[in-house]
């Protein structure tokens, strides 16, 4: 098998698919509050895309497939696509590792299905507890759904959930607290996000790791855990009832250990989410010309940059809904 590897020695295992680059939110964070231009429906990946792209990654060593977006429960066929990817772990003879990045609106009908199609995992993005401060941020008024949701998956026979919340300011830090306690009382790890510089908040700095790490420290008991995936973004600690993490990608960048590869709703491979170059599959992929798609791969995750220095240009307004974040 000829891994997926770049010049710096790294090698992608973990596939990240955005199925759409729509939302139905807006975070302050990730879209313009009049976002509109999104790419058409017809480009989007279909799950027989799904499928060779997902048998192809098996075939150079991928591992791990998360559905990510914009909104991955916007695409009605979501379970559609779960379960095309599920087919094709099947058929390598290997286990199913198939997760969700989601923000659980609408998630509390679907579930079931999902879970039905091969689901294994998900992650939930939640920044706030307050029905108001939610509506500020997401600029929808939509956390009852959210929540509905979070009941759904609180119910379910789902194994280690993970929450997100991106700490965007100081009211972020002061809400820690309730956030963890929320997520421990239904044995969830709760993860705070370093606000990056991309999109509408990309010239507004948020609180450091350093600074999110002592608001946690403040209200619940530390202690660093040994076994961390290498790979995995977030550093986590043991505490009272559970576990807490926190992915602090510009304050300690975890670049030199990624072993992600994106690629996007409409069929681009990008190597690094923080660097615009990516190589278009999606002609080759529905064209079924599989070695081709593996050459293009190949080729991307050769020339993944080492790091940050590609951020893109200050201000400039590089949204993650489209590479899923
Ligand atoms: P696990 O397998 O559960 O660890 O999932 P994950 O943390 O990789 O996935 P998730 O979609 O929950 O990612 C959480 C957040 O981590 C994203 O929304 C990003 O903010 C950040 N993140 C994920 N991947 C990368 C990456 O490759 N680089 C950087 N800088 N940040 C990332
Ligand atoms: N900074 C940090 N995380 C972001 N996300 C999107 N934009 C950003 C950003 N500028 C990620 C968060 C959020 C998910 C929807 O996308 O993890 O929860
Ligand atoms: Fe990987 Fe790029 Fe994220 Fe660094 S910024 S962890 S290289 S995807």
């Amino acid at each position: 098998m000829d891994a997926l590897v770049d010049q710096s020695g790294r090698t992608a295992r973990d596939l990240r698919i955005s199925v759409t680059d729509r939302c139905n939110l807006r975070c302050a964070y990730c879209l313009p509050e009049d976002a509109r231009s999104w790419a058409a429906r017809s480009d989007l990946l279909r799950a027989d895309d799904v499928a060779r792209l997902v048998s192809i990654g098996l075939e150079v060593g991928i591992h791990d497939v998360r559905f990510t977006g914009g909104e991955p429960l916007l695409r009605p066929d979501l379970a559609d696509l779960i379960a095309a990817a599920a087919a094709e772990f099947d058929r390598a003879g290997l286990p199913r590792r198939i997760a969700l990045t989601t923000n659980a609106i609408g998630l509390d009908s679907r579930l079931d299905d999902l879970l039905a199609a091969g689901l294994g995992r998900i992650n939930i993005s939640l920044d706030t507890l307050d029905p108001d401060r939610f509506a500020a941020l997401s600029r929808r008024r939509r956390l009852a759904d959210v929540m509905a949701g979070l009941d759904a998956v609180a119910a379910s026979s789902l194994g280690p959930v993970k929450v997100n919340t991106v700490i965007v300011d100081s009211t972020s830090l002061a809400e820690i607290p309730s956030l963890v306690d929320y997520c421990l009382a239904r044995g969830w790890q709760w993860r705070a996000i370093e606000l990056m510089p991309f999109g509408p908040l990309a010239e507004t700095p948020g609180p450091t790791g350093d600074e999110i790490l002592s608001a946690l420290s403040a209200h619940v008991d530390l202690s660093p855990r040994a076994g961390d995936d290498p790979h995995a973004p977030a550093r986590t600690y043991d505490v009272p009832g559970g576990t807490v993490g926190i992915i602090a990608s510009m304050s300690s960048p975890f670049c030199h250990s990624c072993s992600r590869t994106r690629v996007s709703a409409t069929g681009r491979v990008y190597p690094c989410l923080f660097s615009p170059l990516h190589v278009d599959v999606s002609e080759a992929l529905r064209a079924g010309r599989d070695d081709e798609v593996k050459r293009l791969w190949r080729e991307a995750t050769w020339n993944k940059p080492a790091g940050h220095p590609w951020l893109p240009t200050p201000g400039r307004a590089y949204s993650l809904s489209a590479i899923g974040g």
